[in-house]
C-alpha cells in the first residue's frame, strides 16, 4: 500500500504543482516492476506513474507528486474525477443495488440517462437510445442499427478515423500500428474515404473546403455505390487520428448527402460530445442533425457507459432482444453519468470549454510561432492539438513530439499525443480545471519547446 492511499480525491485536492521526486518516483517504479510480471505486454502507459488520488486539474501520484492534468483520462473527467455529484449519486446507488441486468429487470436510472441524451443529442425530434459498456460498442451497435434498419451492408469511414479496437471497429480504424497490426482478419464491407483534413489536403486548407465534399461522395458513387450503404460514420472533429477539424461546410454537406441517399449518418462524438469543443456536441457548432450520435468517455465522469441516440425510427427498427449485453447501462454507471450531466449543466462546462480555448489557443499560437517545428495548431474548445514537422516542410516529426511530451511529463504536466502519424500533441483538460493550473501548463509546455 502506497503512504498516500488515504489522500482523498475529487474537487478538495489542492490545485497546484508540486514535485517531490523524480518523475515517475521510486514508488511508481515499485509498482511499474510488479506490473511487469502480472499485467500483458499489449497494454502501455502514456506515463508510468501510479494515480492515488485525482480532482479538479490534478492528478496526484504514489510518491506525492501532483501533476496538471492534460489529458482527462483521454476526454473522460471532462467534469473531473471524482466530482461531488457523480460520487453523492454512484455511492447512493451503490448502497441500493449494483446490478440487475436491464434486460432482466429494469430500473430507473437507465431511462432516465437515455431521456437525458434524447434531450441533449443535435436534433429536435423523435429519439430512442441505447445503452453500452465502451465506446466500441457503441459504434458497433450503432453499425447494427444502421443495417437493419437501411437493408444494406456497406459502412463508409475515413481516414484518420478511429472507432475502437473490437473487430469491426478494428476495421473502422485508420492507423495500423499498434491498433490493428496482426489482429486481422477484420470485419468486410468497410470503406474509407479520404478525411477533409486542411492542414493535409494536397493543394491546401482552401482546397480542401472547395473538394472534400466532392471527391468523398464521387468516390462513394464510384466504388461502393449510394445505394449499398448503411451507414457513414464519421467524427466531426477526430479524436485519436489527430484532433483533425473538418474545413466549415463538410459536415453539413455530408449530412445533407447523406439523407438525400438514404444513408444513415453517424456522428461519433465519443471524444468529442459532452461539452468537450464548447458546445454539447462538437456537430452543434453548425447546426448538423446526424441520425444516430455515438456517446461514451466524457458521459459518466469516468464510470464506463455508452450510448447510441438517434431517430425512433432507426432505433425501433431492430427486434426486441436484437440489442443488449449484461452490463450495458450498469445501474451505478447510469447514476455517475445523471451525476456527470447535472454537473455539466450547472456548472456551464460548456462556456468553461470556450473560456479553456479562449485561453490555451493564443498562447499554442504564440508558442507556434515561435517554433517552425510546428505545422498546425488546430481544435475547438478543450479539444485542442498542435501538429509537429521538420521545420518547413509538411513532414511529420514524431520524436520531437514524443521530445515534448516527455520533457512536460518531467516537470509534472500530463500531456498527450496521438495522430496517425504521431506527432501530434493534444491537450484534453478537465472543463473544472483553474485558469491557474492551465496557465502554468503552458508555461511548461513554453518551456519544453524552447529546449526541444
Ligand atoms: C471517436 C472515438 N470512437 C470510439 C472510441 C472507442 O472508445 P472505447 O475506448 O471506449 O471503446 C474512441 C476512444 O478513444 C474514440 O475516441
Amino acid at each position: 500500500m502506497s503512504l498516500n492511499a488515504a489522500t482523498p480525491g475529487g474537487p478538495s485536492l489542492p490545485q497546484r504543482r508540486n514535485l517531490v521526486t523524480e518523475i515517475p518516483g521510486p514508488q511508481s517504479r515499485g509498482l511499474f516492476e510488479r506490473r511487469q510480471h502480472s499485467v500483458a505486454r499489449g497494454l502501455s502507459h502514456v506515463l508510468p506513474v501510479f494515480v492515488s488520488a485525482a480532482g479538479g486539474g490534478v492528478v496526484v501520484d504514489v510518491d506525492g507528486n501532483s501533476l496538471i492534468d492534460f489529458g482527462s483520462g483521454i476526454a473522460v473527467t471532462s467534469v473531473g474525477n471524482s466530482a461531488d455529484l457523480v460520487v453523492t449519486r454512484v455511492t447512493e446507488q451503490v448502497a441500493q443495488f449494483t446490478h440487475t441486468c436491464f434486460m432482466v429487470a429494469p430500473y430507473e436510472g437507465y431511462v432516465e440517462v437515455c431521456e437525458q441524451l434524447n434531450r441533449l443529442t443535435p436534433g429536435d425530434f423523435d429519439k430512442r437510445s441505447a445503452l453500452f459498456n465502451s465506446g466500441a460498442e457503441a459504434v458497433e451497435n450503432a453499425v447494427k442499427v444502421a443495417r437493419h434498419a437501411t437493408g444494406r451492408d456497406a459502412v463508409v469511414v475515413f481516414d484518420h478515423a478511429y472507432h475502437g479496437r473490437t473487430n469491426l471497429t478494428m476495421a473502422m480504424t485508420a492507423k495500423n500500428m499498434p491498433y490493428k497490426e496482426g489482429f486481422g482478419p477484420f470485419a468486410g464491407e468497410v470503406y474509407r474515404m479520404p478525411m477533409a483534413y486542411p492542414y493535409r489536403w494536397p493543394g491546401g486548407p482552401a482546397a480542401c473546403q472547395a473538394e472534400a465534399l466532392d471527391v468523398v461522395t464521387n468516390l462513394i458513387h464510384a466504388q461502393v455505390g449510394e445505394e449499398n450503404v448503411a451507414a457513414v460514420v464519421i467524427e466531426p472533429i477526430q479524436g485519436e487520428g489527430g484532433f483533425v477539424v473538418p474545413p466549415a461546410g463538410f459536415l453539413p454537406g455530408l449530412a445533407t448527402y447523406c439523407r438525400a441517399n438514404g444513408i444513415v449518418f453517424i456522428a461519433d462524438e465519443i471524444q468529442s460530445g459532452f461539452c468537450r469543443t464548447g458546445n454539447w456536441f462538437a456537430c452543434d457548432a453548425e447546426n448538423v442533425v446526424p441520425d444516430l450520435v455515438t456517446t461514451a468517455k466524457g458521459i459518466a465522469g469516468g464510470l464506463p457507459l455508452a450510448g447510441v441516440t438517434g431517430r425512433a425510427d432507426l432505433m425501433d427498427a431492430v427486434h426486441p432482444g436484437g440489442l443488449g449485453g449484461t452490463y450495458g447501462g450498469n445501474p451505478v454507471a447510469c447514476a455517475a453519468a445523471l451525476g456527470a450531466i447535472e454537473t455539466m449543466e450547472k456548472e456551464d462546462l460548456v462556456g468553461a470549454a470556450k473560456a479553456i480555448e479562449n485561453i490555451m489557443l493564443p498562447r499554442l499560437r504564440k508558442i507556434a510561432e515561435a517554433n517552425p517545428v510546428i505545422g498546425d495548431v488546430r481544435g475547438r474548445g478543450a479539444m485542442l492539438a498542435i501538429e509537429l514537422v521538420k521545420p518547413g516542410t509538411p513532414d511529420p516529426d514524431a520524436a520531437a513530439a514524443s521530445k515534448v511530451a516527455k520533457a512536460c511529463h518531467g516537470n509534472g504536466l500530463l500531456v498527450l499525443t496521438c495522430g496517425t502519424y504521431g506527432n501530434v500533441l493534444r491537450f484534453l483538460p478537465p472543463l473544472v480545471i483553474g485558469q491557474p493550473l492551465l496557465d502554468e501548463g503552458l508555461g511548461i509546455l513554453e518551456d519544453a519547446f524552447s529546449k526541444l
